[in-house]
């Protein structure tokens, strides 16, 4: 069934409270369970959710503080929590096979088949706990708008696409000090394609769709799962009400494979401030914006040159019939706006590679019905790279497809691609770099301090699924 568009509301994600709060740390609990939401008019789509809600609460991160979430799994499946962008200790980063076990009436899992040859639960270094577990991410390095989703080892796709996603906002003091739009003027988007059965619930091409053993989708699905419904913060192409002010608007891709190429039909285009990890240093204009799976815009756009009753639509230039267009924002009410986008907005040093620096090659590649990773499918006991913690390496990754090529617990910057210097897309500190098809990408990498156990892999989810994931380990 196709809902009309430009009929609901946009939904706000919930800002999830504190449960206590010491010196430094504030503590939270989120519970995984299935619920419904009417995301279709009139119909209920059975989602699971963080607290039963899609997108989940939003997480908010402040300045010298650190985070805890004790999270419950009460899905019948194991679940796996990976705060996305952020710079996180290992035994927090949500390894994929690192699972919280569901209760223990829903099986013990110890078989679950993984992809590769090692059973996922024979993992020397998992830490397993049953039904909950506290995550602990300390302050983060920047202010940044940082995503928690579901990172299942062969099920991330099938997750996130029931609804294990949502937002971990993260301010600084140097962020806090500039004139940027605020409050209710701050909006998360977060934008993401499914498809429905008539019945309401999610059409999601699961070879399984208890999700409790085989992995994997259909054979067509194989480049990635799309829908043709748009819905931002879990609503079909919504409606929001703007004053004529500065708006931000926090944007995040998180569909499983859909990359849009967004903009304004009143072709006013967008200030860029943001990206994945932060601020840019100064912000850019942009007619368009090409966002791929996982990566984040942060942008500022004014409705103080419209009128009363004006509508600006969100389009997806990518999109045909359906997928055209995302959401529409409707002028409702004149109002004051003391905000500015100055222009300067934060330092955004660049990741300098020493000439000695560590130069890798990464090649995303298809193998018949396998993505890889220079030649492998993800297999946990290999590491691909072993790098020092707080090292710059330069990684040439080259593709035979588009792929969004992410690093867990680092910081990135594109050095070139195909030779040329980085795109406008490009700019700022980035975790999630789009790999356009045959193209060779240099990418600055600059690692955590955290030591472990890390992954990198394609952010298309079924990619991901399928195989196109590797270690690297930080010493
Ligand atoms: Cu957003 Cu390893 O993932
Ligand atoms: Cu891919």
């Amino acid at each position: 069934p196709m809902p009309p568009q430009f009929k609901a509301t946009l939904p706000i994600p919930q800002q999830l409270k504190p449960t206590r709060q010491t010196g430094d740390t504030d503590y939270y609990e989120i519970v995984q369970s299935a619920a419904t939401a009417e995301i279709l008019p009139g119909l209920k789509t059975p989602i699971w959710g963080y607290n039963g809600t899609f997108p989940g609460p939003t997480i908010v991160q402040n300045p010298n503080r650190n985070v805890v979430v004790t999270h419950h799994n009460n899905l019948p499946v194991p679940t796996v929590v990976h705060l996305h962008g952020g710079a996180v200790p290992h035994d927090s980063d949500g390894y994929p096979t690192d699972f919280v076990l569901p209760a223990a009436s829903y099986g013990d899992f110890s078989t679950m088949p993984a992809m590769g040859d090692m059973p996922a639960m024979s993992d020397p270094d998992a830490v397993t706990s049953r039904q909950t577990r506290d995550y602990s991410y300390p302050e983060q390095p920047r202010a940044a708008t940082l995503w928690y989703h579901d990172h299942r080892m062969d099920f991330t796709g099938a997750s996130v696409y029931r609804g294990l996603a949502g937002f971990h906002i993260a301010h600084d003091a140097e962020e806090q000090a500039l004139p940027l739009p605020q409050g209710a003027r701050d909006v998360p988007l977060m934008i993401a394609d499914r498809a429905f059965a008539a019945d309401g619930s999610f059409l999601y091409p699961a070879l399984d769709p208890t999700m409790r053993s085989t992995p994997g989708v259909d054979k067509d699905s194989g480049n990635g799962v799309m829908g043709d419904v748009i819905l931002v913060n879990g609503a079909p192409w919504p409606v929001f009400q703007v004053d004529t002010a500065r708006y931000r608007f926090r944007i995040l891709n998180a569909s499983n494979a859909r990359t849009y190429q967004l903009a304004l039909d009143d072709s006013s285009g967008f200030v860029q401030i943001g990206t994945d990890q932060g601020l840019l240093a100064a912000p850019q204009t942009l007619d368009s914006i090409a966002i791929s799976p996982a990566q984040r815009f942060d942008v500022v756009i004014d409705f103080s040159k419209h009128k009363v009753g004006d509508q600006i639509t969100l389009t997806n230039q990518l999109g045909d019939g359906s997928t055209a267009v995302v959401m529409r924002f409707q002028v409702a009410r004149t109002a004051t706006d003391t905000s500015s986008v100055p222009a300067t907005l934060s330092k955004v040093e660049a990741i300098t590679p020493g000439s000695s620096a560590q130069a890798r090659t990464m090649k995303f590649h298809r193998a018949g019905t396998d993505w890889e990773i220079n030649g492998r499918i993800f297999d946990p006991s290999y590491s691909e790279a072993d790098v020092r913690g707080g090292s710059t390496e330069v990684w040439t990754v080259t593709s035979d497809f588009h792929h969004p090529f992410h690093v867990h617990n680092c910081a990135m910057q594109v050095v070139s691609r195909d030779g040329q210097a980085p795109g406008p897309y490009d700019q700022g500190f980035k975790d999630t770099v789009f790999l356009n098809k045959g193209e060779k990408v240099q990418i600055a990498i600059r690692f955590s301090d955290y030591k472990g156990r890390y992954v990198f892999h394609c952010h298309n989810l079924e990619h991901e699924d399928m195989g196109m994931m590797a270690n690297f380990t930080i010493n």
